[in-house]
């Protein structure tokens, strides 16, 4: 892997990145073959393999591409009904673009996509046309995401008449109970968006996504616009219609705390790469990856008998479009050592169901 050199009478170790890119690639395409012939299990609404997306963001006269940014880089999971993921991570280190890479809005680059025990990756959108409506997103921005000058009840009707959920008759009633379980009052149905504040349209959205009665519902930072006040009764609707129409959620945020709360499982992101999964106490309460500890380490800690490694994250982080090589955080990583900087950490399982890719954690294997 490295070979030796001697300075000052200590050998090093000196490293090939090109053949250790070469040979890690080679060994992630190798796991990704394996990974795509696995069997579909029928007990997961939606089972991620491998996810990737780029996008090109050079190209010559000619429209040939020569330089990309890996969005997304090797994202993985499973989610059964009734179930949320919450997927963290700093700015920019692709929760969005992950989130629309599963509805298919992005095109994945790389990856399977198996939703409700059918490999929908290369779905034509005719195809996707049919199960959209299974699939469905609520946004951060209320106020951009309805339309101004569609009443409240016109807003939900359209879909429940565009994919027929009820008889045509019955669609004013469908509606007006979809708004009791919203929160949203009977005569809002007469009322113009505008009229409303971001709490009530973040609502009106929320409704407007289950109208179709969906089994998935990707969730981006759709509290983040919000009063702090607010958030929580939203949070709480959310989980309230999960448990009565037994939803799936992929829940993106930056807010640790609203994670924690509506979370099963947690994934943590850092330059389009997973850096930790596992279950929400496996990540709060033993959180393995650098990383984790110092995303974690900014929110205060109500629990004493819990003991978390405070780091501080300092630096910038880099851009995605010039990842560094080796271990993408060994730039703003504590513990990095000469190695993380050539060599990247595979992603393994360190417990039942908690993965990670760090080396310090490969020591103790
Ligand atoms: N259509 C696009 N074309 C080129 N680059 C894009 C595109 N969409 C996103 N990106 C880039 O992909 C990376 C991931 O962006 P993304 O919006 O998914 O991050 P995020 O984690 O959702 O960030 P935030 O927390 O700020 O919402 C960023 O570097 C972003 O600039
Ligand atoms: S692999 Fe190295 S740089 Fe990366 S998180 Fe672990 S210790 Fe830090
Ligand atoms: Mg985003």
């Amino acid at each position: 892997m490295a070979d030796e050199k001697v300075i000052n009478n200590v050998a090093a170790p000196v490293y090939d990145d090109e053949a250790l890119a070469a040979e890690y690639q080679a060994k992630r395409q190798k796991q990704i073959e394996e990974d795509f012939k696995k069997p579909i299990d029928p007990d997961c609404v939606l089972e991620v393999r491998h996810l990737r997306k780029c996008f090109p963001i050079k190209k010559t006269v000619t429209g040939k591409v020569t330089k990309e940014l890996v969005a997304v880089d090797d994202v993985s999971f499973k989610l059964k009904a009734g179930e949320t993921l919450g997927i963290v991570g700093e700015s920019g280190c692709g929760k969005t673009t992950a989130g629309r890479a599963i509805l298919k809005l992005h095109q994945p680059t790389g990856g399977q996509i198996i939703f409700d025990g059918k490999d929908i990756t290369n779905y034509k959108p005719k195809q996707m046309r049919e199960i959209r409506k299974q699939m469905q997103i609520i946004f951060q921005d209320p106020y951009s995401s309805l339309p101004p000058r569609d009443t409240v009840g016109g807003i939900l009707s359209e879909p429940v008449e565009v994919h027929k959920i009820v008889p045509k008759d019955q669609v004013k009633d469908y509606v007006l109970d979809l708004m009791d379980k919203c929160g949203l009052r009977d005569y809002y149905f007469e009322r113009y968006p505008h009229e409303f504040s971001g709490g009530q349209r973040q609502r009106i959205c929320i409704a407007r996504a289950l109208s179709v009665n969906p089994k998935l519902v990707i969730c981006d930072e759709p509290v983040s616009a919000l009063d702090v006040s607010i958030q929580a009764q939203i949070i709480n609707l959310l989980k309230k219609l999960q448990r009565e129409m037994n939803l799936a959620y992929v829940f993106i945020s930056h807010d640790l705390s609203v994670v924690k709360f509506i979370s099963d499982k947690i994934l943590v992101m850092y330059l389009g790469a997973v850096m930790e999964f596992g279950t929400k106490e496996d990540i709060f309460t033993n959180p393995m990856h650098p990383y984790t500890k110092a995303l974690f380490s900014a929110v205060p800690n109500p629990d004493p008998t819990t003991k978390m490694d405070r780091i501080k994250l300092e630096g910038d982080i880099p851009s995605p479009a010039n990842p560094p090589k080796g271990c993408r955080f060994h730039t703003r990583c504590p513990y990095a050592k000469e190695v993380c900087k050539h060599i990247t950490p595979d992603y393994k399982e360190y417990e039942p169901g908690h993965f990670a890719a760090c080396h310090l954690l490969e020591k103790q294997d």
